[in-house]
């Protein structure tokens, strides 16, 4: 620890542990579980931060653990949870040989891996997305695996039919139309001499319908991207990869080069062919997670584009277990661009600039026209020393002056994106997750989604600790 203010005191222990994997475990509910809430919040993220002599250093390095919170009628069978490490090839071979193998994305060691001496083997630790009879869980880089999406089992690499390669780029956050089914996705080609963004269009058997090569000016770390009625938006950061850099032994961290006098750019292209149809310049900050986006319905020239705007990059951030010491103000913004002239029109921010992450909406809503969303904030954003995530926020563009924020008590920390799950009489509930560094034990929280302010309605202890996630999504029963 630095001699910096300690604003997340005991937060090392969310690090210290190996979740242990459990299989349909039954919670304990305090509370009560609203009647509407049937189906599966699914969550992913790293769990497992020590691999014979290595430590790792990173939110990102840790090894993938998928969890499954099953909420049945609560007459009957109540709340259950099922939880399973991702066995891709990083933790199956390191796994065996008792030691790490392979660099991650914060943390080198001598003698460590890259793939064919350019990439990552995958932890499988960020997101999951169920898409047809599969549970896809992806990592920061690298093709997804597959799960089976009652028991968690990891079945295998999925290439999409043999679309895909290991090697071909492909990101976390894929994008799957509830209407069509069909799933969109890019991964960033780091290549000095052509650096390209890869857009892929799957219909929903997996099957390629395009991939796409954008040329981009540089190696630019992309994250995420929304679909948006006709169009797909890309807010691409002036952050770039040091390919160089990553030759020369370096972590993925240390490679990436910020530079805000590059600009900041909005890159629009047709959802039917992958055609780029505007690069729209968009101010000097990062973007690593996107809200939403939908077509102006009063103008279909008009492209609205909802992004968590950083003033800078978080990923050197991420180190485990002093989290976010110096992390940099962000918001909630709304950008309006004309793809008839290339220009931005309009931006609105909402009044919140708590460093928030982890944006969710009612996935119905996804590429169209909406107003509420919920997140997770860091309420000692803009003071130094470690912190981490301590509110749940919900905020709706209907009122960008005033969010509602729920403060957890101190010592309690958050993580897991706030799942939103509909109520089909209207209203819903959000869905995240507990750590109580005080007494080393974990919870899961339901909110009422209108209502985070009032405190959770449900909460649900474990017999014994689970990481802090990242990515989550709430199943609903068919
Ligand atoms: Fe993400």
């Amino acid at each position: 620890m630095s001699e910096a203010p300690d604003h997340a005191p005991g937060l090392e222990r969310a690090f210290s542990f190996v979740p242990a994997e459990r299989t349909a475990e039954r919670l304990r509910v305090e509370g009560e579980v609203p009647a509407f809430l049937r189906g599966t919040y699914y969550l992913n993220g790293p769990a497992r931060f020590t691999r014979g002599d290595v430590r790792y250093r990173h939110w990102l390095d840790g090894d993938g653990m998928v969890c499954a919170l099953r909420f049945d009628d609560p007459q009957t069978a109540g709340v259950h949870l099922t939880a399973r490490f991702v066995r891709g090839t990083k933790l199956v071979e390191e796994e065996a040989a008792g030691r790490a193998l392979y660099r991650a994305f914060g943390t080198s060691f001598p003698g460590d891996r890259l793939v064919r001496g350019i990439a990552l083997e995958s932890p499988l630790n960020v997101s999951l997305y169920p898409f047809g009879d599969a549970l896809l869980a992806f990592g920061e880089q690298g093709l997804p695996w597959e799960l089976d999406p009652d028991t968690l089992e990891t079945r295998g690499v999925y290439g999409f039919g043999g679309a895909l390669n290991p090697l071909s780029p492909f990101a976390a956050h894929p994008k799957i139309d509830p209407a069509t089914g069909e799933l969109f996705n890019f991964g960033v080609s780091f290549s000095a001499v052509q650096p390209s963004l890869n857009l892929y269009r799957f219909d929903a058997g997996g099957g390629l319908i395009y991939r796409r090569r954008l040329a981009l000016p540089e190696p630019r770390s992309l994250h995420d991207f929304c679909l948006a009625g006709r169009h797909v938006a890309f807010f691409l950061g002036p952050y770039w990869l040091d390919m160089e850099a990553l030759r020369d032994g370096r972590t993925l961290l240390d490679s990436l080069r910020w530079e805000p006098e590059r600009g900041s750019r909005l890159l629009v292209a047709r959802r039917d062919d992958g055609e780029a149809v505007a690069s729209v310049p968009v101010g000097e900050r990062y973007v690593l997670h996107g809200i939403n986006a939908f077509e102006d319905p009063a103008d279909a020239d008009r492209l609205i584009v909802d992004v968590l705007e950083l003033d800078r990059p978080v990923y050197d951030q991420y180190s485990v277990p002093d989290l976010f010491p110096d992390v940099a103000p962000g918001r909630p913004v709304r950008l309006t661009v004309d793809l008839s002239t290339g220009a931005l029109v309009d931006r609105r921010e909402i009044a919140y600039e708590r460093a928030p992450d982890f944006p969710a909406i009612d996935p119905e809503l996804a590429g169209r026209p909406y107003e509420d969303f919920w997140m997770l904030g860091i309420s000692h954003t803009g003071r130094p020393g470690r912190k981490t995530f301590d509110q749940v926020v919900h905020a709706s563009w209907a009122h960008p002056e005033r969010v509602e924020v729920w403060q957890a008590p101190p010592g309690h920390y958050l993580g897991g994106e706030p799942a939103f799950a509909p109520n089909p009489a209207g209203g819903g509930a959000v869905i995240c997750q507990r750590f109580d560094a005080e007494r080393g034990e974990s919870a899961f929280l339901v909110f009422d989604a209108f209502d985070v302010a009032a405190g959770p309605v449900a909460v649900l202890p474990l017999e014994r600790p689970l990481h802090l996630g990242f990515h989550a999504l709430f199943a609903g029963s068919a």
